[in-house]
């Protein structure tokens, strides 16, 4: 079985660097993958109060028979849950659904900048740090416009910012930005949704040349690049596929091939400074 390195947080919390996401799956969808994905190797389950199915990823995990310490959750705050009293009472509400104590990372979804409650929402999530419910606490979507005002308001550094990264968006100037403030960055869409980004004849004659699959190729590039990250996937196939990642390098010609596909191009068009979901 795959052995899944670990990446430090600015507090000391490991993160597996790969991991399970579960956008768009329904509860019992979401209980037969996650229960899958633990099977095969897979210690770090991504959700979201937003994506309904933290119930099946609770159940997932307890199908396993995995000590709870042993699997890595996270979950992310909505926008219609943003605030510091609601947010306090939308994490227990997740913990509730996920059945359990705690998660280990706990997200501000998106910064929703026309709410403006992401500073209020901030203060919330640390004390739910101080009280226990999550062992570290990060963002998602922020940019740096955002982290200023996180880091003007309080001391206490995101751990992590989830952003959409993949070869077509490689976030070059978000990622250092992070990295400047400490923070890591984990990769959304890391696949750019799998279609058309795995056919491209780059992608293809790397894979062909290391004997690898497309995806395998996108996935190692971001864990070479010390990204986090966490595919969804549905087969069992395609989840082992997608962990067998960590024994095989690409050399630098491989790593200039891939950079020709950035083109700025987005999934779903979710550009942070305007997106909003509630
Ligand atoms: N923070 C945020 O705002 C945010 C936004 C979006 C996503 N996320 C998180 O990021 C996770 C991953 O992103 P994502 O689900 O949008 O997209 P993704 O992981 O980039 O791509 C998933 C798609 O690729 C396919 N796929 C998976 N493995 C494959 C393989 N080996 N070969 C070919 N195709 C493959 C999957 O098909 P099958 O399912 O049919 O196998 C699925 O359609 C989400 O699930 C969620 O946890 C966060």
């Amino acid at each position: 079985m795959t052995t899944v390195p670990s990446v430090s947080l600015h507090d000391g919390v490991t993160i597996p660097q790969l991991g399970l996401g579960t956008a768009r799956l329904p509860d019992e969808e979401t209980r037969r993958i996650v229960r899958e994905a633990l099977a095969v190797g897979y210690r770090f389950v991504d959700t979201a109060a937003s994506y309904g199915n933290e119930r099946g990823v609770g159940q997932g995990i307890a199908d396993s028979g995995l000590p709870r310490e042993e699997v890595f959750v996270s979950t992310k705050l909505r926008g219609r849950d943003q605030g510091y009293e609601t947010a306090k009472a939308a994490l227990r509400a997740s913990l509730d659904r996920l059945g359990t104590d705690h998660v280990d990372l706990y997200l501000i979804h998106w910064p929703l900048p026309r709410l403006d409650r992401y500073v209020e929402s901030w203060r919330a999530m640390e004390e739910l740090l101080d009280e226990g419910l999550t062992r570290t606490i990060g963002v998602s979507n922020f940019l740096p416009e955002h982290l200023d005002r996180l880091a003007a308001a309080s001391s206490t550094v995101p751990a992590v910012n989830q952003i959409e990264c993949h070869p077509r968006e490689p976030q070059l100037e978000q990622r250092a930005d992070d990295a400047r403030r400490g923070i890591v960055t984990e990769s959304w869409s890391p696949l750019a949704n799998g279609g058309e980004l795995l056919q491209q004849p780059v992608l293809t004659g790397i894979a062909a040349r290391h004997r690898r699959t497309p995806a395998q190729v996108v996935l190692r590039w971001h864990v070479q690049q010390g990204l986090v990250t966490f595919p969804k996937a549905s087969s069992r196939g395609r989840l082992v596929e997608n962990l067998d990642v960590f024994d095989f390098e690409l050399d630098d010609e491989d790593m200039a091939g891939i950079a020709t596909l950035a083109d700025g191009t987005r999934v779903n068009g979710q550009y942070p400074d305007v997106w909003e979901e509630f």
